[in-house]
């Protein structure tokens, strides 16, 4: 059994990706968002590189059906409709559409996932069925890599306590600590510290301070909402959608 955490995804390499499940989270805010998004009836979010590559993305996928989503330093990016808070993906604005959204580290991260088996969306708002994905993969592969997007390429609290919540779920509650690498350790050791203080743990974290300096406070509130989503996000073929089976707890 083999469980690894990968605190930013500077760390990976492409080969430390191939064939293998991979878990993303960024939960401040991208992942939180996605899930809301695709639970509010979002068709699709297709993750863009950077404002150009998203708008490319609409010419190339037809402007009536989409949406541009994002943001630059938390802020939504001129022209684009929406930005990157979970409550502005409500159902009149995107059901039946599909998303293409850039942000400063979540999209980046998922778009590093090239060559994985499978690539599947985490945050607390869908951490049951996350969790089960999780598990599921653990049992049937004896691998699972939980890919944290981080801040600024590097270390992020919020993402690295949601990956020990994942982490926990995908060990099915044992105390088993074979098998996992040493950032799986310091991730579940994090959750042993703050357990059910979520909110806590998130604006404690660099990000939730900086977004809460940003008027983004509610933002992190709604981050902290255990399956408030309960979706399962999967990436493949470039578009993030709901899961065909078991999508909803
Ligand atoms: C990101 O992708 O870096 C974020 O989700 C940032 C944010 O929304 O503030």
């Amino acid at each position: 059994m083999k469980l690894d955490v990968a605190f930013s995804p500077r760390e990976l390499t492409a080969s430390e990706v191939a064939d293998r499940t991979v878990i993303v989270i960024d939960v401040l805010r991208a992942t939180t968002t996605i899930c809301a998004a695709l639970d509010r009836g979002a068709r699709a979010v297709v993750p863009a590189v950077d404002t150009e590559d998203a708008t490319r993305l609409e010419e190339v996928l037809g402007p009536a059906d989409v949406v541009l989503a994002g943001e630059r330093n938390s802020v939504r990016i001129p022209g684009f409709k929406l930005g990157n808070s979970p409550s502005e993906m409500t159902s009149d604005v995107v059901q039946g559409k599909t998303l293409v959204m850039t942000t400063t580290n979540g999209t980046q991260a998922l778009l590093g996932t090239a060559g994985a088996r499978d690539v599947f969306v985490a945050a607390a708002v869908n951490l049951s069925v996350a969790g089960a994905a999780a598990r599921a993969a653990l049992e049937e592969h004896g691998d699972l890599l939980i890919l944290c997007a981080g801040r600024d390429h590097g270390f992020g609290f919020d993402d690295a306590f949601i990956a020990g919540c994942l982490a926990e779920r995908a060990l099915g509650g044992r105390r088993r600590r074979k098998g996992l690498n040493d950032a799986a350790l310091v991730a579940v050791d994090l959750v042993i510290r703050y357990r059910d203080r979520i909110e806590r743990a998130l604006a404690l974290s660099r990000a939730g301070r900086e977004l809460t300096a940003r008027g983004f406070r509610n933002d992190v509130t709604a981050a902290a909402q255990v399956d408030a989503h309960p979706v399962l996000p999967v990436f493949r073929d470039k578009r993030i959608t709901l899961a065909q089976h078991g999508a909803r707890s």
